[in-house]
């Protein structure tokens, strides 16, 4: 009898190999700031090294760090409090690592964490970047509103949703006794290699 031998295509990606853990130290804080400021939309906005520093290093944030043989191949910032908690303030991947599906699981990967506490993720995407807008799109985001003339005259930014219901039927995982991936929407599963933790 032949044995079948199925490759799931992420198998062998950067995605696949990357595993997601709280940012650690200021090396690793630089090399994201490094990745954020010599991408597109921040060169388009103008942002500096240091302001994409200060934004990486800002306590108010929850960084995430994917990484491959212990280097940073993406980041993902979490801001979990005030009004629209639960809401991705940065994701961003090595330009030679995009399109092997690290993105999408930063995002998925933010979206478990979001979901234990709070039953919202929101985000904005700029007017000049309609191919992360199709990704959130696919990933089940939808289209809030657009802040026209936000960060520079000319250009939006489209504030995203994707939500778990309504605020008044939500119950955060402690009061759920139960993992939160078990109320997740359909392609939101826990990663085993990664380090969400069970609380923060
Ligand atoms: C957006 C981004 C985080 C997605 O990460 P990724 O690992 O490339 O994403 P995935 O492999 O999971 O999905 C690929 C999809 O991402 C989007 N994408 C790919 N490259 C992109 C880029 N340079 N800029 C924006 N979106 C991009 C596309 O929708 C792509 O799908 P397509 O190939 O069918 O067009 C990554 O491309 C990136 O860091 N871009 C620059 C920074 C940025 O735009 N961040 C989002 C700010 S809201």
């Amino acid at each position: 009898m032949k044995t079948k031998i199925v490759v799931e295509p992420w198998a062998t990606s950067a995605a696949g190999r990357a595993g997601i853990g709280r940012l650690a130290g200021d090396a690793e804080a630089r090399a994201c700031a490094e990745m954020m400021s010599s991408s597109d939309p921040w060169v388009f906005f103008g942002r500096t090294f240091e302001q994409c520093l200060a934004r990486v290093t800002n306590p108010g944030g929850e960084v995430w760090v994917a990484r491959e043989d212990g280097i940073a191949r993406g980041f993902i910032i979490l801001v979990l409090q005030g009004a629209f908690v639960g809401y991705i303030q940065v994701v961003c991947v090595a330009a030679d690592a995009r399109g092997s599906g690290l993105g999408s699981r930063l995002v998925r990967f933010a979206e478990e964490r979001v979901f234990r506490e709070f039953p919202n993720v929101f985000l904005c995407v700029s007017s000049i970047n309609p191919r992360a807008r199709q990704l959130y799109e696919r990933l089940g985001y939808t289209l809030v509103g657009e802040l026209d003339d936000y960060l520079v005259r000319g250009h939006s930014e489209f504030l995203m949703r994707k939500s778990a219901g309504p605020l008044a039927e939500f119950r955060p995982e402690s009061e759920r006794g139960e993992r939160a991936s078990c109320l997740l929407p359909a392609g939101v599963s826990p990663d085993g290699g990664d380090e969400l933790p069970t609380k923060m």
